[in-house]
């Protein structure tokens, strides 16, 4: 079998190699991290990098220091082979797969704190999460010095909080945000639906036709979050333990004090069993209806 599989970093002397090529030769970069167990979301982000530099990196790293100690770092997904099966259609630059040893070496004890956005939401349910998240990220960008960095929608929350570090601390790369990627009926793809038994599987799609109704109501003039909150959660009451179902400011993820004065984005957090599953809709169209 001759697959091209792309070429893989294992070192930060390896990547910064290839790195230090792009550069020298002025060409431009673009970088999409992920934590692997590959899937069209992902690919759709290398596609959309691809498409806005000359050249892409992908890093897979499953990041210790984002998991709590009761999460699934140790059972997380790790498809190696098969992830860079994936990328290789795609012919990018390369893969940095670091080892945790590399990225965190002993004596580490530096991270980067977001001390407002990080402490809502996601934040709540996942104390520290953030943490680790904006701490590999920012380590990373160090790494790669891209000029543009492409992430999820998907993950609604830390795609602003990565913005608001780029601006806080002002960075030298360009964030782009993609919209997510589902599958036929409606279900955000995550690395994670695959622990949902076949039961679980056919009641996900619950979440996106919650935000959905809840969209079809803002868009008809409803205002009162409440209202849209509680059409959203209609859905799921029934089978999921809810975390959370909110509507924010899509920017900057305040809730409203009174009516909806902003564009918003509904976000959810549900378990159904074991699995957590998040998901987020935009309810104002870009067109700004
Ligand atoms: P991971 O969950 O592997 O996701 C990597 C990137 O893929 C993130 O930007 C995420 O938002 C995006 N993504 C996941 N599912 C998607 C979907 N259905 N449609 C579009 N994009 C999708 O997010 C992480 O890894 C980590 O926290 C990371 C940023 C790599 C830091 O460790």
């Amino acid at each position: 079998m001759s697959l091209n599989l792309p070429q893989t970093f294992l070192t930060i002397d390896d990547l910064l190699d290839a790195v230090t090529q792009v550069k020298e030769r002025r060409e431009t970069l673009a970088f999409v991290p992920t934590m692997g167990a590959l899937h069209l979301g992902h690919l759709a982000l290398v596609q959309e990098a691809k498409k806005l530099a000359d050249h892409v990196i992908v890093s897979i790293f499953v990041n210790p220091t984002q998991f709590g100690p009761n999460e699934d770092f140790a059972k997380y997904p790790r498809t190696f082979a098969e992830d860079l099966a994936l990328l290789s259609p795609l012919k990018v630059c390369g893969v940095f797969a670091p080892s945790a040893a590399t990225m965190y070496p002993e004596g580490f004890q530096t991270y980067v704190v977001n001390r407002d956005m990080a402490t809502t939401l996601d934040g709540v349910a996942r104390p520290g999460h953030f943490d680790g998240v904006l701490t590999v990220v920012q380590k990373l960008l160090n790494l790669v010095k891209p000029d543009i960095a492409v992430f999820g929608k998907k993950d609604y929350q830390q795609w602003r909080l990565i913005e608001t570090m780029v601006r806080d601390l002002y960075l030298p790369v360009k964030i782009v945000g993609l919209e997510t990627i589902r599958e036929r009926d409606g279900l955000a793809l995550s690395s994670r639906n695959r622990y949902l038994s076949d039961e679980e599987r056919l009641k996900a799609p619950l979440i996106i036709q919650g935000l959905n109704a809840a969209k079809e109501k803002y868009q008809s003039g409803v205002r009162d979050p409440k209202l849209l909150s509680d059409e959203c959660q209609s859905f799921l009451a029934q089978d999921f333990t809810i975390d959370y179902v909110e509507v924010r400011s899509a920017k900057t993820l305040k809730s409203f004090q009174d009516l909806i004065n902003e564009p918003p984005v509904m976000l959810v957090a549900a378990r159904l069993g074991q699995t957590r599953l998040i998901d987020n809709l935009e309810l104002e169209d870009s067109r700004g209806k």
